[in-house]
């Protein structure tokens, strides 16, 4: 993009990416107006002057359109962000995280933004048995979530918008380490914070491959595509997952990080056998993206902010966990 500076509205910006994004932004001297509901907390980052917070509805079209007016970019992230959130109330996901997406192709179209970026997912993939998911492989997506996530990028194919705007799709895999608003739903996160909480790394199956992808590295993917020139980006999809571990080699490097020996890595049964590896040496041969850190960095992280007492009450607060926090708020 041109400006040094940009103005950018984040959809979504007070959940866990998000909360690890805007600063991040902000920190490079671009204005940020981060739009959410806020659903998991408000006291996600600290007040700036080139903060906006604006607390709406991503489904209240009128607003999400001028909140959008006059930014250079949007990076669209807000939704009903798991497969238990979404099914728990299905119409409630289906009007947040696809009918709600026509607005924002609008408020796009309407500010006329420089650079959108939706935030797909790995997901789309469906579990496939091949080592090599790129970015062409057929998508097979296996729950509504997903099949959602799908259907959002085919409306943005579809949508027409004006010609100064370059739009992207990032397809991240599941995202781990603390950031100020965290998920402790997530495969490397639960497995840790068990880790700590009850001395025991509980594996549910084993041999399944999950890619992963730590925030910093998440972080720095969103700036790389709002940095990137536009004709290498625009209308093209990247995978953005790395370590594609078994959830065994996950639970043995928790084990490692926390550097307690005798902790009991104990197997339980699971009826989710899903295992897949995705490949993103798109993003790195197109804009020289690489993931920097290792899952061990991603561990460390949840390993001091819980021992520096900033993750409270781990396994029960509904603010770590989507799924028990959207039961609680009832939203509708
Ligand atoms: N975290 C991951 O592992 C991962 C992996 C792949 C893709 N993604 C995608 O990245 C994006 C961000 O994921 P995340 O982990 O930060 O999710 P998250 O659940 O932490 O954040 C989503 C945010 O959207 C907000 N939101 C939900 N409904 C809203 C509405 N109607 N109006 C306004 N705001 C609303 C919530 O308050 C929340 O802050 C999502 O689109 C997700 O699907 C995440």
């Amino acid at each position: 993009m041109t400006k040094k500076s940009k103005t950018i509205l984040i959809t979504g910006a007070g959940g866990y990416v998000g909360s690890a994004l805007v600063p991040a932004l902000i920190a490079q001297g671009h204005q940020v107006r981060a739009y959410d509901l806020f659903l998991y907390g408000e006291d996600v980052f600290d007040a700036h002057p080139k903060l906006q917070k604006i607390k709406a509805d991503l489904r209240d079209r009128s607003t999400l359109i001028q909140a959008a007016s006059g930014c250079d970019a949007v990076i669209h992230l807000a939704c009903i962000s798991n497969d238990p959130s979404f099914e728990l109330n299905p119409s409630l996901g289906k009007s947040i995280n696809l009918d709600a997406f026509d607005h924002v192709l609008e408020a796009v179209r309407q500010a006329k933004a420089e650079r959108f970026i939706y935030a797909s997912s790995s997901s789309i993939y469906g579990v496939k048995s091949e080592p090599n998911v790129v970015e062409d492989t057929l998508p097979e997506p296996l729950t509504d979530y997903s099949k959602f996530k799908l259907e959002c990028e085919h409306r943005l194919a579809k949508a027409n918008l004006p010609a100064e705007t370059c739009w992207t799709i990032i397809r991240p895999a599941t995202v781990c380490g603390y950031a100020r608003r965290l998920r402790l739903d997530l495969v490397v996160n639960i497995l840790t914070i068990n880790a700590l909480i009850n001395g025991v790394i509980r594996v549910f199956g084993g041999p399944q491959l999950r890619p992963n992808l730590e925030i910093g590295d998440m972080v720095r993917a969103y700036q790389a595509l709002l940095e990137a020139p536009r004709d290498k980006i625009h209308g093209e999809a990247f995978n953005a997952g790395y370590h594609n571990f078994s959830l065994d080699e996950i639970a043995a490097l928790v084990k490692k990080t926390i550097g307690d020996k005798k902790m009991e890595i104990r197997h339980e049964p699971t009826n989710d056998p899903r295992s897949y590896q995705v490949n993103s040496d798109k993003i790195d041969r197109v804009i020289g993206f690489k993931a920097m850190n290792g899952l061990d960095v991603a561990i460390r992280s949840l390993v001091e902010a819980y021992r520096a007492g900033k993750i409270k009450d781990g396994l029960k607060n509904p603010l770590y966990h989507n799924i028990k926090r959207m039961q609680e708020l009832n939203l509708s």
